[in-house]
């Protein structure tokens, strides 16, 4: 996709961090945008700063971890624009802790935004973008943790890898239809947002129950330290939103931001090759 003006993007988790960048670059290329997000404040602030910045936009308050939430954020979108051009499935959360002492609300809570709600976008927009047959692109968010692993971070990985073989799989299929729609999966490393704060915003189904004595141990909270620790030395947002715009420009699959781990990923893919069984001694 190359033409943006007068298009329609729609992006998912625009209250903060990626989505916003994604919302600007939006509105600096003149397209009309569908903000959604789980938070109506963040959202509200996010659709005064890209209107005042002249850009056409209705904010959809959406939990993508619920399905008729994401059919509707798909017809409203029709319903004021008429087409979906572009999709930014970018909505996630994170919890720290090893998958033998996270609450299993905490699992269900990551994997139905993280995964259900990539899956959810991906039924709900892709049948537009088909009726459509006009070029459209969807770009899913994933991070580098789904081509990598770690430890302590079970349930993201999880939800990260599954974000990059949902992403390649369906991508095949609409090659395989010849269709206008292309695919990116957005892998970046650590970045400035407020990703570590992500605990408010959690649908009331997977509030944090203040008896779990999991939130009172050590593991969960220099996990949360940790987590505060690398979003706030992660590199600035700024570059973001230009550099995921060209990788659209140009069509790559993979948009990776962080070249210091590519060496890592390729460690990981010879290892396997090789044998090598992963070890933890990897971290120091
Ligand atoms: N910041 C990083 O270092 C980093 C690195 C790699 C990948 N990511 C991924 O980038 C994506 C965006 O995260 P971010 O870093 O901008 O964090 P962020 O917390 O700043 O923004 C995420 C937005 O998603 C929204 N959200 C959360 N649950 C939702 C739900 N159920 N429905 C709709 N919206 C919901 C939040 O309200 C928030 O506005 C996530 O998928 C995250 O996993 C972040």
């Amino acid at each position: 996709m190359k033409d943006f003006s007068g298009k329609v993007a729609v992006i998912t988790g625009a209250g903060n961090g990626f989505g916003v960048e994604f919302a600007k670059e939006c509105a600096l290329r003149e397209m009309k945008v569908v903000i959604a997000d789980i938070n109506k404040e963040d959202l509200k602030r996010t659709e005064n700063l890209i209107s005042d910045m002249g850009a056409e936009v209705i904010s959809i308050p959406t939990d993508v971890s619920l399905y008729e939430e994401v059919e509707n954020l798909a017809s409203k979108s029709i319903e004021r624009f008429g087409s979906v051009d572009l999709l930014f499935n970018n909505a996630g959360v994170v919890v720290p802790g090893p998958i033998w002492e996270l609450p299993v609300n905490d699992w269900d809570w990551i994997m139905g935004v993280n995964v259900n709600g990539i899956a959810y976008g991906l039924k709900a927009f892709i049948p537009i973008m088909l009726k459509q047959d006009t070029p459209c692109h969807i770009v899913n968010t994933a991070s580098v943790a789904g081509l990598l692993t770690t430890p302590s971070m079970a349930a993201y990985h999880t939800s990260k890898h599954a974000t990059v073989a949902l992403s390649e799989s369906v991508n095949y299929g609409m090659q395989a239809m010849n269709a206008k729609v292309k695919m990116s999966v957005f892998c970046p490393g650590f970045v400035q947002t407020n990703l570590h704060e992500c605990d408010r915003q959690r649908p009331d189904r997977f509030k944090m129950d203040p008896d779990e004595p999991y939130y009172q141990s050590k593991t969960y909270q220099d996990g949360l330290a940790r987590a505060h620790h690398v979003i706030n030395t992660g590199i600035p947002i700024d570059s973001i939103g230009q550099s995921v715009f060209t990788a659209i420009e140009e069509e790559r699959f993979y948009i990776l931001t962080h070249p210091k781990y590519n060496p890592l990923i390729g460690k990981r893919v010879k290892d396997m090759l090789e044998g090598v069984i992963p070890s933890v001694k990897t971290f120091g």
